[in-house]
């Protein structure tokens, strides 16, 4: 059996970057617990261009692998920096062309950054409804972190490491039981037979 693929999206434009740092730190998290092939992308990774692609057609065939790579994964990890109070516009771009239908069910982790405290129920108040018109499976533990939570880098704050945990845990979860809601209709079928 193939390993499940776990990709994460981070909407930050500069690197290093602290919302991709989340987003690879829940990803791993998640695939130290399932065993998975973890794949992180950013907005750098899209190339130029993917402000101006108004279709799918028009992307880029970096952004278009993107949103193919989206759209196929078993789990995902998503993450942007807060710009004016919500994720960033090209954020939401990128997920205009993600196909309506292609992220139901599929467990999803959530991480923002932003420079204050002020903007933090961003991951409930902008990415919960977005998730939740894909139909997608939001984990409950949506990962916040501003400029002070960092220290050369990396997560600092023992509350936000705590909640990073907490994703990552119930991230792997949800990717188990999908694994076994693959394998188990024909142990279901074989025991059936063999009555
Ligand atoms: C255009 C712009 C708008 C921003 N708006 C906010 C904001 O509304 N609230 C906030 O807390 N931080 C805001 N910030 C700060 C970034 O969210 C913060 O620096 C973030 O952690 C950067 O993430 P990155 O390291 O992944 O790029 C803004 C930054 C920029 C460039």
């Amino acid at each position: 059996m193939t390993r499940p693929r776990i990709i994460g999206f981070s909407a930050n434009i500069q690197r290093p970057s602290k919302t991709r740092h989340l987003v690879e730190a829940i990803a791993d998290g998640a695939s130290s617990r399932v065993p998975a092939e973890v794949r992180v992308f950013d907005i750098l990774d899209a190339g130029p261009g993917l402000g101006s692609a108004w279709t799918r057609d028009a992307l880029s065939l970096p952004a278009r692998r993107m949103v193919e790579a989206i759209e196929e994964a078993d789990a995902l990890v998503v993450g942007s920096p807060v710009y004016k109070g919500a994720y960033t516009g090209l954020f939401k771009h990128l997920f205009d062309f993600v196909d309506p239908g292609a992220l139901a069910n599929r467990p999803v982790a959530i991480a923002a950054t932003g420079g204050g405290t002020r903007h933090a129920l961003v991951v409930e108040h902008a990415f919960r409804p977005l998730l939740g018109f894909f139909g997608a499976l939001a984990v409950p533990t949506a990962v916040y972190a501003s400029d002070a939570d960092f220290r050369d880098g990396a997560v600092a704050d023992e509350g936000v490491l705590r909640r990073i945990d907490d994703a990552a845990g119930q991230l792997a979860a949800l990717l188990a039981r999908g694994i076994q809601a693959q394998v188990r209709p024909q142990g279901l079928m074989a025991a059936g037979a063999a009555r």
